[in-house]
This record gives C-alpha cells, structure tokens and sequence, in this order.
C-alpha cells in the first residue's frame, strides 16, 4: 500500500526532521519524497533547525561552490549538534543527494559530525538507515540499485500536497546517457531511466485530486523520457503531454530540463496543440561556438539549435526560451565567446542561467588543457549577463498592456495581495480581490517591476 497514515494518537510524539535543499528542482521533488517517507516512521517535517532530531542536507555537486557551501553548513551544524547533546537530545545528521553520491566515504573524512551518507538511487532505504544510525552505526549507502526506488517510495497524503500548494514537481526521469563533458550528472544520477507511464500518470492524478492545478515534469533530460502506453506503443515526453492533459483539475503542465538532440516531432506538437502546455521552454545551449560545443560532446551546432528553434516558434509563436550558458570553458577563445553573444542575440531569451565553467573531479572537461584564466571567465559573465538581463527586461516590458490567464498560487508579501505566475513563468502580483488561490483568474499586465509583473482584474 503506498498511501500512509500520519500516527494521530496522542501519546505518540513525534520526531522532527528539518531538510535543507540545494540545487535543481529534482532535489526539491526528492526532498518531499524523503520527508513523506519518513513521515511513515514518525517524523515530523519542520522548518526550524534547532528543533530538528534528524537533520538532512540534499546535496548539489554541479559546481564547486554549490558543494563546498555544504560543508560550512555541517561546520554551522556540528556546533548545533554539540549545544542540543547538552540539553541532551541527540541529533542525526544526514547528507543526501550529488555530493552524498560523488564523495561517499570522503563526506564522513571531511564532516565526522555526519552519521549517514545516502544517494539518490536509494532514498527508499532513508527510513531503515535512520533507524540503525539510531543504534549508533554510521552508514554510507551510494549503491545504484536496480530497484524502482520511486515505487518503493511512499505518495505523500492529500492533506499534505494541499499543504504544499497548487504547483507541483513531478520527476518523470532521472540520469543522463550524454555525457557533456562538463558535466557530473551522468556520475551522480547514473544511467537514464524513465518512470513508466502508469505511475507517473497515476501521481499526477493523484496530485490533481488534492488540488494541484499546475504540474512540472522533472528530467535531468526529461525530453528523453520514453515509455509504453497501455496499449503498448512507444511514447516519448510529447504523448505523454498529451496523456496527462487529459486529466481533470490539471490546467497546465511543464517540463524542464530539456536538451536540443531530444526535442521530437511530437513533443513540438505537443506545445502547438495543447492549450494546457505552457509556452515557455528550458532549452540549454551552453555556448554559441561550434568548436566549444564539439568539445563539450553537445552534439549538436549553433546552426542545428537556431533551425530548432524556428521549428519551436513554427508550432507556437508566443514560446517563450530560457537556456543555461557556461563561460570559459577549457579552450575558449575571445571569439568562441562572441559566438555565443551573437547566439543570444539571435534566439532572444526571456530567461537565462549563467555560470562560469567550474571544473568538477572525473569529467572529461577537467582533464582538458588551456583553462581559461579566471579574470577572463568574470569578464566574459558579466558581459554575457548584461546582454541576457537586458534581454529579460525586455520581455517583462513587452507583457505589459497585455492580458492573460494567472494563476493565483499563493498570499503577496503585503497585506491584501496575492501572487501567481503568467504563462511565462514570470511571478505577477495582484489584489487578492482578483480570485483565490488556486484559481485561474484573468488580469491585464500594468507594470513590469524588476522581478515580477504587476497586474489588474481584466
Ligand atoms: N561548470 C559550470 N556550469 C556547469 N553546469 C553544469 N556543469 C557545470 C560546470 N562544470 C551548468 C550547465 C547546466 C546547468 C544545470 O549547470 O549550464 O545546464
Ligand atoms: Fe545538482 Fe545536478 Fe545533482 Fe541537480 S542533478 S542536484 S543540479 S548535481
């Protein structure tokens, strides 16, 4: 049975545990899903660290900084464990996620105030971990199994989606076969695998039945998900669009992240077909040169993604893009860099991530010569950075006069207002006159603010 019961009897005081996420939107999913399965064993999910009896940071390893933030907060963690054992409560501490799968033994070396070491593949064995730390053994566990850790993994209780609010992540697939040469992904998350379409269709009913009115579909390279339906043809992420839009109460649906060689037929007929999906694309390129993307193993050329994205445009003009670009990878030249400016200008991006190339240990990329200096890679950002956030402005401006569908997801940050997301995944503030939360309310587009749109009633 996959449902759970939150233990009600009065006598029975539960545990606390406090979950700190870093990194992408699969850490967020896979956080809810560890609390819901601890949940079954008794503890409570808090927000406050001081009160927490099991501690579990989910780790991020795409860049060194994201991983070595971890390690100052065990620092910050391991004097919160000491004062608590005076007051004599125990804490377990717990590292999960990329840094937990990349370093296993090496977190326990570095941070002795971790207990357990868990990665990704694994989370369903979170709550007997737990309980054989509690008879005082230090556990690493970084194995990919071959089971299904998403079936094993307990659905978390309509009260506590509601709880959660009218969006949800849904992960769909998980690992990476591409192997980018930058990337630690194909390390951390393993191998590609794809849910099969009756559980995924069966959570997001599930989802929608407590009140969820918008879903993301998550993919370290979701468009590469593929599945068989019950009549048994093969689908890609395009029928499965299709599938789930079908599903009452559901009134748009997302995906992210998703990658240039992956974007089939049918997935670009998903978004000129269906109302439900939303026009705005998480589509990263990395870099405008064709001999840095070679070097990158992208498999595909500037070229090959501009002829993408008329096809995209093609099938629904409103589209709008969002890429991830890294500066200074080994080798790039100042003209390698221009080609990716010109990408830029070329595509136009209402959204965008930009990082500077981080070298990360056992990937092809750091083994490579001619690192570029670090001054060079600041300046290249910042260039890339003002081009990009120019660009965003822009479209934030273009939104206004305009109307749209919002819908309203939670209160503002001031008395009386309430905020949503457009279409475009731009938050939009509005009076909480102008409909509840969760609904699908109609506004027009006053002013674009720096980080939000700002709307009135149409
Ligand atoms: N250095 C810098 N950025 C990286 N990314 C992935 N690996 C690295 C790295 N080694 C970026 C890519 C990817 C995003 C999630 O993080 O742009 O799309
Ligand atoms: Fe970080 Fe990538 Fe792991 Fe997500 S998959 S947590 S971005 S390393």
């Amino acid at each position: 049975m996959l449902d759970y019961e939150v233990p009600s009897e009065p006598d029975v005081v539960m545990k606390k545990v406090f979950v700190k996420t870093y990194g992408c939107q699969m850490n967020v999913y896979d956080s809810q899903r560890m609390a819901d399965a601890l949940a079954t064993d008794g503890y409570a999910p808090t927000d406050n660290i001081e009160e927490a009896d099991l501690v579990l940071l989910n780790t991020c390893h795409i860049r060194e900084k994201a991983a070595e933030k971890v390690y100052s907060e065990l620092g910050r963690i391991r004097q919160l464990k000491e004062e608590r054992l005076r007051d004599g409560r125990e804490t377990i501490v717990g590292v999960t996620g990329c840094v937990a799968q990349a370093e296993g033994q090496e977190v326990l070396r570095r941070a002795p105030v971790v207990d357990l070491v868990i990665g990704p593949q694994t989370y369903h064995h979170l709550p007997a971990v737990v309980k054989r730390v509690r008879g005082g053994e230090k556990i690493v566990e970084i194995d990919h199994t071959s089971d299904d850790k998403f079936q094993h993994l307990p659905q978390p209780q309509k009260s506590v989606v509601r709880h959660r609010g009218v969006t949800a992540f849904l992960t769909v697939q998980e690992g990476c076969d591409k192997f980018c040469t930058f990337c630690v992904v194909p390390y951390t998350r393993g191998a590609e695998i794809s849910r099969p379409v009756a559980q995924i269709v069966a959570e997001a009913e599930r989802l929608a039945e407590a009140g969820v009115r918008e879903v993301t579909l998550l993919g370290q390279n979701v468009n590469a998900w593929h599945g068989r339906s019950g009549d048994g043809q093969e689908w890609g992420l395009g029928e499965l669009l299709f599938r789930l839009a079908q599903i009452p109460g559901l009134e748009r649906l997302r995906y992210t992240t998703s990658h240039p060689r992956d974007m089939s037929d049918a997935l670009i007929e998903a978004h000129r077909d269906l109302d439900k999906l939303m026009p705005y694309l998480h589509l990263p390129v990395q870099s405008g040169s064709d001999r840095i993307l070679k070097a990158m193993n992208r498999k595909h050329t500037h070229d090959d993604y501009l002829r993408l994205i008329d096809r995209i445009r093609a099938a629904r003009s409103d589209i709008a893009m969002s890429c991830d670009f890294i500066v200074g990878f080994p080798g790039e030249t100042d003209e390698d860099f221009e080609d990716t400016m010109r990408i830029v200008r070329e595509v136009t991006y209402a959204q965008a991530f930009s990082f500077k190339y981080s070298p990360r240990p056992g990937t092809p990329g750091a083994e490579l010569k001619d690192h570029v200096p670090e001054n060079v890679k600041t300046e290249r950002l910042q260039r890339l950075q003002a081009l990009l956030s120019e660009q965003q402005r822009a479209f934030a401006l273009s939104k206004v006069g305009q109307s749209m569908d919002l819908l309203v997801e939670k209160p503002g940050r001031y008395e009386g207002q309430r905020v949503g997301r457009s279409p475009w995944l731009q938050p939009v503030i509005v009076d909480e006159a102008a409909g509840g939360i969760g609904e699908m309310v109609r506004v027009r587009i006053a002013e674009a603010g720096p980080n939000s749109l700002i709307a009135e009633p149409a």
